[in-house]
């Protein structure tokens, strides 16, 4: 990922916080100073304002609703009231098909409902991920012995090299590392984050030496998953897609369209972000240090979103632990608390989606949409999902439980597929862990970090994922 393509303090801090660690969470939000823009970041926003607007002509939009402010003291602050968050919006019925009949049979789920649900997201929020996709082939770039946490691990840095023979200009390499316990008896688990590059984040520390690690930090992500002899993978999204409109005539989407601008319904960035997790697990597949059947998806804040959408989309993925991913990811639409529908649809966020979901934000509104967060996270059924928040202190935005409350509605379809939802609609006490079912669900008390719920999602994922047994 390049400079240009992120400016925001809170994707540094995010950055920082890829590493995970449970103790250094809790420092999630010192803020550092913005950077003043490159004349590369400022081109890059002419070229998205100008897409936004190509996009809003072509609705017929005059205006969108401005989104929720981050800023207290604006007329337009983020709501953090509960009894203003619209928590009694009826939200749509997962179990009744377009037509009203209702769905009573898990084969009507798979052949009829589920069919018409991704229709509903593809058409108008996500955009259609093109039948046709170039083809990816996988080069081992090095392989390294090393140890992490005292743990011996084979480290192989791969590339997917993306056929651009339809449209040279455009190049797209998929960036990935994987790292497996070098004494495995066996193919073993992996959980594949969605993240920055080593690069990016030794960068960061860097120009922010407050983010880097520090000793007593506790085990990484990482550590935690080798100690139940699992391995760990990290793919760079951004090496995909770039993280802006500007780019959405580059990276996956741009190279299908031949660097054309998209169509109403075209794919944006969370879809494809979510292609290029596939085609990770295509490469799990040929390689026989990982149990392709056995591969978890993790993601935070927008590659949370990302990540439920890889869900959503790609049964392959044994598991997801879906961290912070707030609105446009596992939060409800209709829950009016933090992040709202005029920041996505805003000039920031618009390419995550399709050109159509702006709709929403003018003339229609959350109400009219036919599908809500509830109906994306039911998309993963039966397979197990974990949601993950931090506290309102610190991550009211992603709205910890807009989430809950979308992991409520998507019980019923786990119930008809014979799992188990989160056990329970009542809203659980900060740090209690919903863990029981096959949707789980805690709200830690940092920051936006993924790093204290690694433990409750591991502890979840161990009734899931098996590492080969040890031969005495
Ligand atoms: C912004 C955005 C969120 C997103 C977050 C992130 O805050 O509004 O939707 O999740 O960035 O990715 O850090």
């Amino acid at each position: 990922m390049t400079m240009d393509m992120q400016c925001s303090w809170k994707v540094f801090a995010l950055a920082a916080l890829a590493a995970g660690s449970v103790a250094a969470a809790g420092q999630a939000a010192q803020k550092p100073a913005p950077p003043a823009p490159t004349p590369a970041e400022v081109a890059i926003q002419a070229a998205t304002e100008k897409d936004h607007q190509r996009v809003m002509d072509a609705l017929g939009i005059k205006a969108l609703r401005p989104g929720a402010d981050g800023d207290p003291h604006s007329p337009r602050a983020a709501n953090y009231d509960e009894s203003k968050a619209n928590s009694a919006a009826a939200l749509p019925d997962p179990l009744t098909m377009n037509d009203g009949r209702k769905v009573t049979t898990a084969g009507e789920w798979w052949k009829l409902r589920r069919p018409q649900i991704v229709e509903l997201f593809d058409r108008e929020i996500y955009g259609r991920t093109p039948v046709q996709l170039p083809k990816v082939t996988w080069e081992v770039l090095s392989t390294t012995r090393e140890t992490n946490g005292g743990i011996a691990v084979i480290t192989k840095k791969l590339i997917g090299h993306v056929d651009n023979s339809a449209d040279p200009k455009v190049k797209v390499d998929i960036e990935l590392t994987l790292s497996t316990p070098t004494d495995a008896r066996g193919p073993v688990p992996v959980i594949l984050e969605l993240g920055f590059s080593k690069e990016f984040l030794a960068m960061l520390v860097q120009r922010y030496p407050q983010f880097a690690p520090k000793p007593g930090d506790g085990p990484t992500w990482q550590q935690q998953v080798l100690a139940r002899g699992w391995g760990y993978a990290e793919y760079v999204p951004t090496s995909v897609q770039p993280d802006n409109g500007a780019g959405l005539t580059e990276g996956i989407i741009g190279l299908v369209n031949k660097g054309q601008p998209r169509a109403l319904d075209d794919w944006g960035a969370l879809k494809a972000w979510a292609w290029g997790a596939s085609r990770c697990l295509d490469y799990f597949e040929i390689d026989h240090a990982v149990d392709a059947k056995q591969v978890g998806i993790e993601g935070h804040s927008r590659y949370g979103k990302a990540s439920l959408v890889a869900m959503a989309y790609d049964p392959r993925f044994a598991i997801g632990y879906i961290s912070s991913s707030g609105e446009a990811g596992a939060k409800l639409f209709r829950h009016l608390f933090g992040e709202e529908i005029g920041n996505v649809a805003g000039t920031q966020e618009y390419h995550w989606m399709a050109g159509n979901f702006l709709k929403y934000d003018s003339s229609l509104s959350v109400n009219d949409l036919p599908v809500d967060a509830h109906e994306l996270i039911a998309l993963a059924a039966p397979r197990p999902v974990f949601i993950g928040a931090g506290a309102t202190e610190g991550d009211g935005w992603a709205d910890a439980r807009g989430m809950f409350l979308a992991a409520v509605g998507a019980g019923p379809v786990y119930k008809l597929l014979g799992k188990k939802d989160l056990g329970t609609p009542e809203y659980p006490s900060i740090e209690t862990a919903l863990i029981t079912g096959d949707l789980g669900f805690r709200q830690h008390t940092g920051g936006h970090t993924p790093g204290p719920n690694w433990p409750t999602f591991l502890e979840f994922a161990r009734r899931y994922l098996h590492a080969p047994r040890v031969v005495q």
